[in-house]
């Protein structure tokens, strides 16, 4: 479809340089040695379109990260999530914010997701949308017996059942739980549930209304314009960039 020369630095062995945040703590080196070693003119660093990855549009749209981008449990998780709340009459921001609260997770970072994921899109939707994503992360530790919310059985599972929450996340709950928007994020926690094996696929078009009525897209596409946040989408978009 596409040869050599539509992609950057043709002709060259493009070497992508793992991020920090990928490699620290695993038990693997500092790859950086090895590589800059390797550099001549016939290898550089990879900037730009990296040809194992669909290529984004000029300017890209939010679901355009959804199917070029997010991999594919957290898609299938945030559709799942956000098709179950509006089958359930929910607002269309309580559905936005089901339907973005993992984000982060799609293919950028895992740590705090729920903070990253609040950033990527706080200039594009209703603060109560951003909120309830950011504050999900903290409140999906706390039982909420009035709506029927247990703690997750497969956090126990994921991080053992002596795992002790840090003080910043029981700080944030407790600032959460006394706040007028609690039930918008107590309900993404709800609806945050990974038993869809049995869910039939959710179609991402079946949301493009919504997200027309409560996403503004910029004009430039994500990634692209003059937001505090643009380069977080740039980022997806060119995930392998030296710098
Ligand atoms: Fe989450
Ligand atoms: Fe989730």
């Amino acid at each position: 479809m596409c040869d050599d020369h539509a992609w950057p630095q043709a002709g060259r062995e493009r070497m992508i340089m793992p991020s920090p945040i990928a490699w620290i703590g695993t038990g693997a080196s500092n790859p950086e040695d090895e590589y800059l070693a390797r550099m001549d003119e016939k290898h550089v660093f990879m900037m730009g379109d990296n040809p194992a990855l669909p290529k984004m549009p000029d300017r890209p749209v939010l679901l355009d990260f959804f199917r070029l981008r997010f991999n594919d449990i957290a898609v299938r998780h945030l559709l799942t999530s956000a098709k179950r709340a509006l089958d359930d009459g929910h607002s269309e921001k309580i559905v936005m914010a089901c339907l973005l609260h993992d984000i982060s997770n799609g293919c950028f970072v895992r740590p705090d997701h729920g903070y990253w994921g609040a950033q990527l899109v706080a200039p594009y939707v209703d603060p109560e949308v951003a909120w309830a994503m950011q504050y999900h992360q903290p409140l999906r530790y706390f039982a909420d017996e009035s709506v029927g919310y247990e703690y997750p059985a497969n956090y126990d599972k994921f991080f053992g059942a002596d795992f002790e929450l840090p003080a910043y996340l029981r700080r944030d709950a407790e600032y959460a739980r006394n706040h007028p928007w609690y039930m918008t994020s107590r309900l993404v926690t709800m609806y945050d549930t990974y038993f869809f094996d049995d869910y039939p696929e959710v179609d991402p078009e079946i949301f493009t209304d919504i997200i027309g009525r409560n996403f503004r897209q910029p004009e430039e596409g994500l990634g692209f314009d003059t937001s505090p946040v643009a380069h977080m989408w740039r980022t997806m978009i060119w995930p392998n960039n030296f710098l």
